[in-house]
């Protein structure tokens, strides 16, 4: 069997430095494995359009920018078929037929649904699109036959949903389609990174968030405001390394070398914990740090992306060709699950 990468991301915003732990770098490394027969990166305008299709131009318009981030931080169209998902119609199509599938209930046992649903204050006027968007996810899945969908934590009970799809078609229709497995980030810290305000997950609305495309001074600026042990008040107290958000990017981005290079009284990042937990280094000291960290990992990629940014036109000829090629593949699934479903009336006539 074929090593197959599906995965993608909803343009409903600039991409942060949440996404790239949490997903983007796993992406570049696993497609400069080589260990890959193909990599199909999507830009899920459709899936983002459940949410916001009362703002279609906010959806337009950031497709570009997570295009921009995603050749920003390394992934390249010679290797992956970076693509838009509303252009491959193929996938719609899938959604209905799987969704006989599934029942409401399940969809509503979705913990991720649960608590996106809580967060939009739908109450209970639930746009079915929304509610439904697992199913169209494993249609995504399952139209390129991936194996391995690299994703954050929060995109597990998605994969779940999609192998029960694949199991449940299987068995009623005959071995048409391949069950994905997930893969998250090995660094605990990556999973979920919090905001730079200590609150759970980087959001836009919370305004808590890093960009990649942030310049220096912003950079700096969010990171010397960050939230730390609020119990950690004079420099000789004993701190929090494990709730505090400073300690967490250190976790998710620190390297020996930036030791070396920045804060070359300490070999590595447990020394710096201990002595934090022990009392007797102040936030100031661990922010500088931090800043010259983040510094580092970002600014390749902040002038990458402006590099990109002066050619948009190659960026669309970029999402065309690959949305053209996705579209072939996901027809060609398509075609196999409407002769296993005995839909396939006129197969032969072309
Ligand atoms: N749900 C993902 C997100 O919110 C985006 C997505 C859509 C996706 N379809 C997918 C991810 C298929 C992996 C596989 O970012």
């Amino acid at each position: 069997m074929k090593n197959i990468i599906l995965t993608g991301d909803r343009p409903t915003g600039k991409l942060h430095i949440g996404h790239y732990v949490g997903s983007l770098k796993r992406r570049v490394e696993l497609q400069n494995s080589g260990k890959f027969d193909k990599i199909y990166v999507m830009i899920a305008d459709a899936q983002a359009l459940t949410d916001n299709f009362d703002n279609p131009d906010k959806v337009r318009a950031n497709i570009t920018e997570v295009a921009l981030d995603y050749l920003a931080c390394g992934l390249d169209p010679q290797k992956s078929t970076i693509f838009i998902q509303s252009y491959v119609q193929e996938l719609t199509e899938l959604t209905f037929y799987y969704m006989n599938l599934v029942t409401l209930s399940r969809l509503e046992r979705n913990p991720t649904v649960k608590t996106e649903l809580k967060m939009r204050n739908f109450e209970n006027s639930i746009p079915m699109g929304f509610l439904t968007y697992p199913v169209s996810q494993a249609a995504d899945i399952t139209a390129f036959k991936a194996t391995t969908v690299p994703v954050g934590e929060d995109q597990l009970p998605m994969l779940e949903q999609a192998r029960e799809i694949v199991r449940s078609f299987n068995g009623l229709y005959g071995e048409t389609l391949v069950e994905p497995k997930a893969v998250l980030p090995d660094n605990k810290s990556c999973l979920r990174l919090p905001g730079t305000d200590g609150m759970a997950k980087m959001s836009k609305s919370l305004g808590n968030c890093i960009y990649l495309s942030d310049s220096a001074d912003e950079i700096k600026r969010k990171v010397m405001g960050m939230y730390t042990d609020p119990n950690h008040i004079k420099v000789t107290d004993p701190g929090d390394t494990k709730n505090n958000p400073t300690f967490i990017y250190l976790d998710a981005f620190s390297t020996e070398e930036h030791f070396k290079a920045y804060l070359p009284e300490y070999a590595c990042l447990d020394e710096l914990k201990a002595h934090y937990e022990a009392g007797g280094l102040g936030d100031m000291k661990v922010k500088k740090f931090l800043n010259a960290v983040m510094q580092e990992t970002l600014e390749p990629i902040r002038t990458r992306r402006e590099a990109l940014e002066k050619d948009l036109p190659a960026i669309w000829d970029m999402l065309y060709k690959g949305s053209e090629e996705a579209r072939a593949v996901a027809a060609e699934t398509l075609s196999e699950v409407k002769k296993a479903m005995k839909i396939d009336y006129f197969a032969d006539r072309k």
